[in-house]
């Protein structure tokens, strides 16, 4: 091993040291989105997808939790936590698709749709959340769909996630035109040369991914489905249509498998500004904490709650 990463060790352990004994001391979890680097996922309590996550944040019994991810998912766990201190390691980690749309234009959609249900993706700020009448993830957003009694369903702010709902359910869906910056970057002939280099392999991509993506797929599915999927299928090659991140968990989950990137270049660079010394100091000097104004996480905490009890 060359000095550099010997000494690069022997402070990472000294990092992480130092992290288990302020979670102790705090009574901390820390919460870590699939997509986090590697470094980050290894030392989070709970790995996940943001279904996942809101459901352990809900249930947890810690004072304080780390959350590992970017604002909207911050947020919505102070939604449901509100008695909880929430951190972010890194005060700028924000999904650019989460400020795509304003409460106020939502408002402006609900009085051309009157009959319609809102439904919105969590990746949205709290104040489009209160005007939402259910969220929902990538993980149940069909079924959110599907069992809403409505016909008509205004759905933000993704319109890729929208149009694939459209694909898998009979109603008149009112898309927004927000998208992942990073999923728009899985094009068709990344998935048609890695299919052409690992003829055997299957293909698995995330519903934010654009239409022609998601047509050369044979599954799509949430991070989280796709770590269950990856575990039972009998595949031992699986291209994966996401955010890089995921690699890390799906290859140590299951190292009898081989994982390729659809692109090297889907990677969120939001995502990717945690680190595991911000960790450490976000833990040390109880920052950046995230709180919802309480009138808006009122509204807010009814679209969240029924969403975590569909999937
Ligand atoms: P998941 O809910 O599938 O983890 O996705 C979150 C996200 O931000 C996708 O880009
Ligand atoms: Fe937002 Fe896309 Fe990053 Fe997910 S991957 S946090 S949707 S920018």
């Amino acid at each position: 091993m060359a000095k550099g990463d010997q000494l690069h060790q022997i402070s990472s352990s000294s990092i992480i040291k130092r992290i288990q004994e302020l979670k102790e001391k705090k009574n901390a979890i820390i919460l870590a989105h699939n997509y986090q680097s590697g470094e980050v996922q290894d030392i989070a309590d709970y790995l996940g997808d943001s279904l996942e996550l809101s459901q352990k944040a809900a249930k947890s019994n810690a004072d304080v939790i780390v959350f590992c991810g970017v604002r909207f998912m911050a947020e919505t766990t102070s939604i449901l936590c509100p008695k909880k201190t929430v951190l972010v390691p890194e005060y700028d980690a924000k999904c650019p698709m989460a400020n795509m749309i304003t409460a106020e234009s939502l408002r402006t959609l609900k009085q051309k749709w009157p009959n319609a249900i809102v439904v919105c993706y969590v990746n949205t700020t709290a104040s489009v959340k209160a005007e939402s009448d259910i969220c929902c993830t990538s993980a149940n957003a069909v079924k959110v769909v599907e069992i809403s009694k409505e016909n008509e369903v205004i759905f933000v702010p993704d319109k890729y996630l929208a149009h694939y709902v459209t694909t898998q359910v009979e109603k008149k869906i009112i898309p927004w035109h927000g998208f992942c910056p990073t999923h728009v970057k899985i094009l068709p002939e990344h998935i048609k040369k890695q299919r052409k280099l690992h003829p055997n392999a299957e293909v698995m991509v995330h519903p934010e991914c654009i239409p022609p993506v998601i047509a050369l797929a044979d599954m799509v599915l949430s991070t989280g489905g796709m770590c269950k999927y990856a575990r039972i299928s009998k595949a031992k090659e699986i291209i994966v249509g996401t955010e890089v991140g995921l690699l890390h968990r799906l290859k140590k989950e299951n190292p009898d498998k081989m994982f390729f990137p659809a692109s090297e270049l889907a990677v969120c660079p939001n995502m990717k500004l945690t680190t595991l010394e911000k960790v450490l100091w976000s833990l040390e000097d109880m920052k950046y904490e995230v709180r919802v104004p309480q009138a808006v996480a009122m509204k807010a905490r009814k679209a969240v709650e029924k969403m975590l009890v569909i999937h």
